[in-house]
């Protein structure tokens, strides 16, 4: 889509009717370059009323993923100032990381519809579920290596907060970063991280939504695991909103945490947090340690007590939340 396209998608998503001299003055083109690029937006799926008095007027726009549809009303400073699209690719964590080893600025966003090689935690596959998103960020924090993992819990606080506020669902957050509602998840993030002995170069945030599927369109071996938020909230979302939301809260996150440090991210996390309180399995390789998972401590690793009263600091793994036991109430 063209610069000026993008604009006048823009004026139009700001407002109700807009006129067309209006939108010529926002693009900086002609009347006619205007009547051009609406009718380009209505052969997209567009659809965009004429009015000879009022101007022009979007009424609905489709629901397919772009660049521009992103940036057009996008309330951020860095994050998604550049937004490459593929409507499929292997993986977008692999095209940011490529793309972050050239220099690609902080805020990149390499966002796709499917993924066919997509990647999640600990070396599993990331399985596209229909009508869904698949984003990676460019992250350059001037930061030593040693605080990179506050990033997976800073991402997992503010999508949960995206979630909350685009489809007014209470997202749960498992340490490190799933979310989960009623117990089967809607997002999986993977950060990965460039660095040098004293400094980061890049952190990699890829973040798997799933938004739109239908309870028929959730493959079959992740029913009992997976769900969508369409499927949880009983309507179809919006993900170009839902895209721009997920930027502008882990922009806030970030600029928050670059001025006051974990601490907020913290707070933000347990306030959304499923994990707390909850006997635990925690899984990493052949190692599995069973517990309460009794708070994060100041840098987000998990406290976990052991049935003998021991108090471990856990800094990676994989937590399985289990069964709460439901106590019969007492009769005396
Ligand atoms: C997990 O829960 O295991 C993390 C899954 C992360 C999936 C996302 S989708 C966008 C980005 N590209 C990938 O290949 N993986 C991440």
């Amino acid at each position: 889509m063209s610069s000026s396209k993008t604009l006048i998608l823009a004026a139009l998503m700001r407002t109700s009717w807009i006129s067309g001299q209006a939108l010529a003055d926002t693009a900086g083109v002609s009347r006619t370059a205007i009547w051009k690029h609406i009718h380009a937006l209505r052969q997209e799926g567009y659809e965009i009323q004429a009015s000879s008095g009022r101007g022009y007027r979007l009424e609905h726009a489709p629901d397919r993923l772009s660049a521009e549809g992103v940036q057009a009303g996008l309330k951020t400073s860095i994050l998604g100032k550049d937004i490459i699209f593929r409507s499929q690719i292997d993986s977008t964590q692999n095209l940011a990381k490529s793309l972050g080893e050239q220099g690609a600025p902080e805020g990149t966003v390499v966002l796709a519809e499917t993924q066919n090689k997509g990647r999640g935690r600990r070396g599993r596959i990331w399985t596209a579920i229909p009508h869904g998103v698949a984003m990676s960020i460019i992250l350059r924090p001037d930061l030593p290596p040693d605080q990179a993992p506050h990033f997976p819990l800073l991402a997992g606080a503010a999508i949960g907060q995206a979630i909350t506020k685009s489809c007014d669902l209470q997202a749960g957050l498992k340490w490190p970063n799933d979310i989960l509602i009623h117990g089967l998840k809607v997002v999986g993030i993977l950060a990965e991280l460039d660095a040098e002995m004293d400094r980061i170069n890049a952190i990699y945030l890829g973040i798997g939504l799933n938004v739109n599927a239908l309870p028929d369109e959730i493959p079959a071996d992740l029913s009992t695991l997976a769900t969508s938020l369409c499927i949880q909230s009983g309507s179809k979302v919006n993900r170009l909103h839902l895209v721009q939301t997920v930027l502008q809260e882990l922009e806030l996150a970030y600029q928050t945490y670059r001025m006051h440090g974990f601490a907020p991210i913290r707070k933000s996390w347990k306030e959304q947090n499923i994990t707390l309180g909850r006997t635990v399995r925690i899984v990493s390789g052949h190692n599995i340690r069973t517990g309460t998972a009794v708070d994060l401590d100041p840098e987000g690793a998990l406290i976990l007590r052991s049935d003998d009263n021991q108090e471990t600091i856990v800094t990676a793994g994989e937590v399985q939340l289990c069964p709460e036991v439901k106590t019969r109430p007492s009769l005396d």
